[in-house]
């Protein structure tokens, strides 16, 4: 199996940096793609205090961070990813977005290269099917923050070929240290299926009254020894990440526990995205 050197991340918000800033230290060649130039500097300063943050915090060297740094390159053009060996996008979850990042980057990669999707509910069958290459296409999923949390869910649609899985679960475990666990393509996979619900639930109980956001919060971190609570935890995600994610899989199920909240609706409506945007459940 050839190793990979050469990665390509597609947008560098929440995720994509996260994914970026985890590959670049791991010593691959980064290259970034974003829609516009201050979208890609935006994407660059998050990288680079993220990396700030690890060195304050004794966890990396700062030849380290420099070495990282140096790894990554920014681009607002696809067509620079001709010699990428993995791609992984996470732009918007919107599937017309991705559908079209994926035919433009099946237009561009080399023969062999791997086109993978961080998306947390879009089927990955339907990102393949944009593509010529079907058998080359998985979901990579990570999560937040990607430089700490361990696990990669790897998602194969019915089209994707073993070897494929088998790449990039060396890539995900040898090249970047994580962990992988394997889901069919289903709409929120493992983790999602479980962890939308509960916050859906969290945001309707708060909507009905029944208690403030910070004793939702503190029921769960003091009753059940979680490191946060679903509000706080909503807020980081991004409210609009979280609608979109639910959405597509009430699209997928039709399960009335999958369907946003009207308060989440009215939230993602008035630009109240949580952490990202300074306000959600919490004011930031
Ligand atoms: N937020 C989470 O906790 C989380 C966890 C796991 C997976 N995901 C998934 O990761 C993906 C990204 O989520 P996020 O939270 O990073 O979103 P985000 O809104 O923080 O970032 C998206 C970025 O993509 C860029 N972008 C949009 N269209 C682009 C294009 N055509 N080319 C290049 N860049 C483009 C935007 O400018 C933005 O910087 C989504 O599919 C989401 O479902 C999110």
């Amino acid at each position: 199996m050839t190793k990979i050197e050469r990665v390509g991340v597609v947008g560098s918000g929440l995720m994509g940096a996260g994914i970026a800033e985890v590959s670049a230290r791991s010593g691959l060649d980064v290259l970034v793609s974003e829609v516009n130039a201050e979208a890609a500097e935006a994407g660059r300063k998050r990288i680079t205090s993220s990396l700030d943050r690890a060195v304050q915090r004794g966890k990396l060297a700062e030849a380290d961070r420099d070495a990282a740094l140096a790894n990554l390159r920014f681009t607002t053009d696809l067509g620079e990813f001709g010699d990428r060996q993995i791609v992984i996008e996470a732009i918007a979850e919107n599937e017309q977005l991705k559908t079209g990042v994926f035919a433009r980057l099946d237009e561009v990669l080399p023969a062999g290269a791997i086109l993978s999707s961080n998306t947390s509910s879009i089927p990955i069958a339907k990102l393949a099917a944009a593509t010529g290459r079907p058998e080359q296409v998985l979901g990579v999923h990570f999560f937040n923050p990607v430089p700490v949390l361990k696990l990669v869910e790897l998602v194969p649609s019915l089209a994707t070929s073993e070897q494929t899985v088998e790449r990039a679960s060396a890539f995900a475990t040898e090249q970047l240290g994580k962990q992988t666990i394997r889901a069919k393509d289903s709409a929120g996979f493992v983790v999602n299926a479980l962890l939308v619900p509960y916050l859906l639930s969290a945001i309707r109980m708060y909507e009905s009254g029944v208690a403030t956001a910070e004793d939702i919060d503190n029921g769960m971190i003091l009753g059940c020894a979680h490191p946060m609570g679903p509000l706080t935890l909503s807020d980081m995600i991004g409210l609009d990440t979280l609608k979109s994610v639910a959405d597509s899989m009430y699209e997928e199920f039709k399960e009335p526990l999958y369907a946003a909240p009207v308060l989440l609706q009215r939230m993602v409506d008035a630009g109240h995205y949580g952490k990202k945007s300074g306000r959600g459940f919490y004011a930031y």
